[in-house]
């Protein structure tokens, strides 16, 4: 520290607020007592501006010496003042650290891998099947028109068949809630030309809830349009599916005549595992000319089948599954079994 010639008493004073200054910064565990102690020294009430003052009363000679020492002493204020707000950042993070982090060593927290749906699963166990059988995958809007539901699928507007589905209609009586995936049949011609070979999982929706049936269910459409397609065709896919899907060669497959409005002929088709009951698993048919003809495919030209199988039925037969509300409550007990297929 630069001493001025004499004036003792005042360098005495200013070596003194020094040491003050820095007990009191130490001295300081917060940034508002840090902001204090400045306030206390540098502020225009504070210590160093008294001490300015103080120069006046000094004699002329001793002005300048004591003028740069407390520039000095402001300059070191300032560092100090500095140096302590850096280390009590440091010490801030520190305690932050300790109280909010007990243990570093702890194992961390995960919030656990995720698991696809059980109806997921089916439905891309069920697609890559398809997919290996060459089938494209389509997919279509689950607020379908009266039409393409309807109409475009060979129910004329005042079909009975339109009573079997129990539907859910927007206000418009347009629109309504799709009962089925075959609309997508409709959609897929119109945007594709033949040899056509698609599926179309997704969600419809019926009125209907008890232990077998869902408000909501999903289901997988299938199509395959070219110039020879034939019901054997539809056999051989249907039959060689649900072995693959069931990982059952022994699983038998048969055929039940039946009646949609856009297929002709129609059947259902039912699957039989070891000495177990005949299920009924699918819907199906020699898609109906009309049909072809709504989705804009020459039908002289062109044959095809097609089939309707529903997601949560294939996921109950091939896990067991009794209840099919059990894939609707979100329960983890029991979507957890599924977490490693
Ligand atoms: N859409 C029918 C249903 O929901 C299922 C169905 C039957 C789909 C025959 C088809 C089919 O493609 O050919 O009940």
């Amino acid at each position: 520290m630069p001493e001025g010639e004499g004036g003792s008493e005042h360098s005495a004073a200013t070596d003194e607020l020094l040491q003050r200054a820095r007990a009191r910064l130490a001295e300081a565990k917060t940034e508002s007592a840090l902001l204090a102690a400045k306030a206390a020294f540098l502020g225009r009430e504070g210590e160093i501006q008294k001490q300015l003052k103080a120069i006046g009363a000094l004699p002329k000679q001793e002005r300048p010496a004591a003028g740069v020492r407390l520039n000095f002493l402001r300059e070191e204020f300032e560092q100090m003042f500095a140096r302590r707000r850096e280390e009590l950042r440091g010490e801030t993070v520190q305690r932050r650290l300790q109280e909010e982090v007990p243990d570093i060593t702890l194992p961390g927290r995960t919030s656990g891998a995720g698991a696809l749906h059980p109806l997921t699963l089916a439905a891309e166990r069920a697609a890559g099947i398809f997919a290996g059988a060459g089938f494209a995958v389509a997919d279509g809007p689950e607020i379908e028109s009266d039409f393409f539901n309807f109409t475009a699928l060979n129910h004329p507007p005042d079909h009975p068949a339109r009573s079997m589905h129990d539907t859910f209609y927007t206000g418009d009586g347009e629109h309504l809630l799709r009962t089925h995936t075959s609309p997508v049949q409709i959609r897929y011609m119109l945007a594709h030309r033949p040899p056509l070979r698609v599926i179309a999982p997704g969600r419809v929706y019926r009125r209907d809830h008890d232990a077998t049936h869902s408000p909501m269910f999903h289901q997988i459409e299938g199509l395959w349009v070219d110039e020879t397609v034939a019901f054997t065709d539809l056999k051989g896919a249907l039959a060689q599916f649900f072995r693959a899907f069931f990982e059952d060669d022994k699983i038998r497959t048969r055929f039940r005549p039946s009646y949609f409005p856009f297929t002709e002929p129609s059947a259902e088709c039912d699957i039989r595992r070891g000495k177990g009951e005949w299920l009924e698993v699918a819907g199906c048919g020699m898609v109906h000319p009309r049909v072809l003809a709504a989705g804009g495919v020459d039908a002289r030209a062109f044959r095809g089948f097609a089939f309707g199988m529903g997601v949560e039925r294939l996921a109950m037969l091939r896990w067991g599954v009794g209840d099919i509300r059990l894939f609707f409550e979100n329960d983890l007990r029991f979507l957890r079994q599924f977490s490693g297929e």
